[in-house]
């Protein structure tokens, strides 16, 4: 097993062998995570730098405990406490953390692109912690594991994602990601937050939640991406916005019996998810976070240049 990638700038360039490799390092993770010491060598003397220049919550705080889980040195940089609030640029940021020679920049921005920006500019390895709207791959990755840890087979499984699926980048790598691992992935919200071009990614686009999520193994609800609405009102009110889209006891009981409930996180309660769905029985919304911890610690192991064969051998 073989990974070639120096980077991971999205799910896009990843082969269906790359994201077992990712997901099945990320199972010999896990084990880590439950031991008392909880705690490896195996990035010890690399130097990361956390560079989060949009607000995060849950994969901020994954990457930095992957990292200290692995022995990782690493430095936290947010946009507040930065120099650019003085107006120094992505670019100058990046060539100035540059000299100081860390091996690896997970960086999370606003700007579409800007991680595959700063991988042409830099020595060090890029990890896009989410880049505007385009792609979230570490995301994608801790959900596919968490689907992995229920379903046998990503093979022929149904996954609905429902809700702001334009401007959500936690969509797009999912539906790249779920596709090429053999899922039938359905995408649903209103007309004005399905982009044209979903087909092409993989998806099957519905405006009809209902209809989208019946029988479905997963059901993923999203957010309401207002960050990214600059001010545009895309839906009626969130009012309406719940009754339309949102899921709810009535409409979970669509999905298959055994289907799991999932959403990436900030939750806005009564809005894309009722409280009773979001900590319902089918949830596995707390799951998905824990999952992140394991997939940071196998993408930064493999962004230091770690062999899959390694981890393997060592079980
Ligand atoms: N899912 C996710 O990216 O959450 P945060 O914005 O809190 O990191």
């Amino acid at each position: 097993m073989e990974f070639k990638h120096r980077h991971l700038l999205g799910i896009e360039p990843l082969s269906r062998d790359d994201l077992h490799i990712i997901l099945n390092l990320a199972d010999s993770f896990k084990e880590i995570s439950r031991r008392r010491i909880k705690k490896v060598p195996t990035l010890r003397g690399r130097t990361v730098v956390n560079l989060f220049m949009e607000p995060s919550t849950r994969t901020r705080v994954s990457f930095e405990i992957a990292q200290k889980r692995l022995s990782a040195d690493s430095t936290n940089i947010s946009v507040a406490a930065s120099s650019v609030v003085k107006g120094e640029t992505l670019l100058d940021t990046a060539t100035n953390l540059e000299a100081m020679n860390p091996d690896i920049i997970v960086i999370r921005h606003k700007a579409a692109g800007s991680p595959h920006f700063l991988a042409r500019e830099v020595n060090a390895s890029i990890v896009n912690a989410g880049d505007g709207f385009h792609e979230h791959p570490t995301q994608a990755l801790l959900d596919c594991l968490t689907i992995k840890d229920h379903k046998s087979d990503f093979e022929g499984l149904k996954v609905a994602i429902v809700g702001d699926i334009a401007h959500s980048r936690v969509a797009h790598s999912n539906i790249m990601a779920l596709s090429k691992l053999g899922s039938e992935v359905r995408v649903a919200g209103p007309a004005t937050m399905l982009q044209p071009g979903l087909d092409e990614l993989g998806a099957k686009v519905f405006t009809d939640v209902e209809a989208a999520i019946e029988g479905v193994d997963v059901v993923m609800a999203l957010r309401i991406q207002q960050e990214r609405l600059g001010g545009d009102s895309l839906f009626a009110n969130t009012r309406e916005y719940a009754r339309k889209y949102g899921l709810n006891r009535e409409r979970i009981e669509l999905i298959h019996p055994e289907g799991l409930v999932m959403h990436p996180g900030p939750i806005n309660r009564g809005v894309e998810i009722t409280p009773d769905v979001a900590d319902g029985k089918r949830s596995v919304i707390l799951e998905q976070v824990a999952n992140g911890v394991a997939i940071r610690m196998a993408v930064l192991y493999l962004m230091a240049g770690g062999s899959p064969d390694d981890i393997a051998n060592q079980k």
